[in-house]
């Protein structure tokens, strides 16, 4: 009899022991914080669902908040009062479910994890997966090399031209980086870890210039075998306990038309992407025991969209009843409006953001800023902008990264939202929140609802959650704190947003 008591005792105390663990904050100078994460201490975040009458507020901001939380009663609406800036929500106007969000396990994040203490690996693994982490779901992960490796590398290298992929095995990066981080990753998670698999490049022989980069296009005597070689690395993580959600059809293949490329790529016209898909990958998946695995077109800027997308359409029209979705990339979304994803509207088919950093820009010397809020707004920016064109999810790209932003075999540094700066620290940057305040309160399944703001100085969206719930993300960009009142219905609240700063709202 005694023993299930002291048992429930137990159960209790550790529930009460898992309060939210506030930002170990290291300023830095001209910038924001980043917060510190050692083998004794590292930040963490739990959410509960506010009482019935009142709401929470989660902040972020240039000041140094971090996930800062605090509560407040629902008010009845009084239209006797105005506001510079309001929110009507319209949970009865429902858009896009939300799949997903999440990062990509490369060689270089799995090395960086590696560096780290056993516990501070596990620290790493729960900060972004775990019950106190923040929320994410999916992982998007290279299949064999891509720049974030240390050297260049594919599957099946040798013998060349072995058509029927006779000598394909995973690589010692997918055994000893990729695959152990990702069964962690999925280990800790309570949701279904969405993978999402994307080849670079090819081995060289299959490829027109015979090189890992530049300029190229796959051999035609290679269609089918390319698309053999898809279905081959499904199999080998399947073998591996890790199943794979989906594929996209090659990364940025628009790199190995242009010369553009240092590092591994493959170069698609329209008119070769269009008939591989119809011809080639598309019969091959959908006949497999992998038939509904989602595969995902584009995996380039979205300005791929309007010429080249639209192109493969129009010359292979088959090619396009094989794709689930089309993905896309963040880089150049400044020059390119977000209105180019109504070409995709009443299509069927669902848009995902799949790879963003920051730092990315040629000639820019600052590939790693330690504390950058500005990089956070641009993170928190295009997730507002994205997801209020349609996109289901966003996923960003490496999940840690060095203090140079590698290791990559050809120095293509950038940031990331967690860099390893010793084997017992890691440090979250801003971005890291930037993504928290989505990935952690809009789940899978949950709908964008409509928002209408009045006053141009905030940008926010809006969801119903699965479980009612009302999630509202506000993203203050001007220097000067606002009140924002929110109205639901005949119900509302009133909320202080300060200066530059993002800001998660729960309504039950
Ligand atoms: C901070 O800003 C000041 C003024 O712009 C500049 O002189 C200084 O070099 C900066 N310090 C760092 C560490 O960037
Ligand atoms: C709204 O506010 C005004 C001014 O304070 C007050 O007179 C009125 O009673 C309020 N109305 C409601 C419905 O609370
Ligand atoms: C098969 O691939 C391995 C590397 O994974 C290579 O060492 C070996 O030479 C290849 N076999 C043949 C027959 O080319
Ligand atoms: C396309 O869908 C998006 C997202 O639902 C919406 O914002 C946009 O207005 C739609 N465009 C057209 C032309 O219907």
């Amino acid at each position: 009899m005694r023993i299930p008591f002291i048992v429930l005792i137990l159960v209790v105390a550790s529930r009460s022991s898992v309060a939210d663990k506030p930002c170990q904050a290291r300023e830095i100078q001209n910038q924001s914080v980043v917060c510190v994460c050692t083998e004794d201490y590292c930040d963490s975040i739990t959410t509960t669902r506010p009482q019935q009458g009142s709401y929470h507020i989660y902040r972020s901001s240039q000041t140094g908040l971090r996930l800062e939380k605090r509560h407040g009663r629902i008010r009845s609406y009084n239209s006797s009062y105005e506001y510079d800036t309001e929110i009507i929500l319209n949970p009865r106007k429902t858009y896009q479910t939300i799949e997903g969000f999440g990062g990509a396990v490369t060689d270089a994040v799995g090395i960086n994890w590696l560096k780290l203490t056993k516990p501070l690996q596990e620290t790493f693994v729960e900060s972004y997966f775990g019950d106190c982490g923040i929320g994410y779901n999916m992982i998007r992960v290279p299949i064999g090399g891509c720049d974030f490796s240390t050297h260049a590398y594919a599957y099946n290298e040798l013998p060349a031209n072995d058509v029927k992929l006779s000598n394909f095995s995973l690589a010692a990066e997918d055994f000893n980086l990729k695959l152990p981080l990702i069964k962690r990753l999925r280990a800790v998670s309570t949701v279904p870890v969405l993978l999402l698999g994307t080849i670079w490049s090819p081995p060289v022989w299959m490829k027109t210039n015979n090189k890992i980069t530049g300029v190229s296009r796959l051999k035609p005597e290679y269609f089918q075998t390319y698309a053999d070689y898809h279905l081959k690395f499904l199999e080998k993580y399947s073998e591996n306990g890790v199943p794979v959600w989906g594929i996209t059809t090659t990364n940025e293949p628009f790199n190995g038309v242009l010369p553009l490329p240092t590092f591994n790529s493959l170069g698609f016209t329209p008119d070769g992407m269009g008939r591989w898909i119809a011809e080639n990958l598309g019969p091959t998946i959908r006949n497999s025991k992998f038939k509904d695995t989602k595969i995902l077109g584009i995996d380039d800027q979205r300005y791929m969209i309007p010429f080249w997308y639209t192109l493969v359409v129009d010359l292979w029209p088959e090619a396009d009843t094989y794709l689930d979705g089309l993905a896309v990339h963040w880089y150049l979304n400044k020059e390119v409006p977000p209105s180019v994803y109504t070409l995709v509207n009443n299509t069927g088919k669902f848009i995902i953001s799949t790879e963003a950093c920051s730092g990315f820009e040629l000639n820019n010397p600052d590939r790693v800023i330690l504390g950058s809020w500005k990089r956070a707004e641009d993170y928190i920016g295009d997730i507002i902008e994205s997801i209020n064109s349609g996109l289901v999810g966003w996923i960003d790209w490496n999940l840690c990264l060095d203090p140079q932003g590698g290791p990559n075999w050809v120095e293509n540094f950038v940031d990331s939202p967690i860099i390893v700066t010793s084997s017992t620290e890691f440090v979250k940057q801003p971005m890291f929140y930037a993504m928290a305040h989505v990935s952690k309160f809009v789940p899978r399944g949950s709908q964008r609802i409509d928002v209408r703001i009045k006053g141009d100085s905030i940008e926010a969206m809006a969801f119903v959650l699965p479980d009612d719930m009302v999630v509202v993300v506000i993203f203050n960009r001007q220097d000067e704190t606002r009140k924002v009142r929110l109205q639901l219905f005949s119900k509302e609240i009133v909320v202080t947003v300060h200066a530059r700063s993002i800001n998660t709202v729960q309504i039950p």
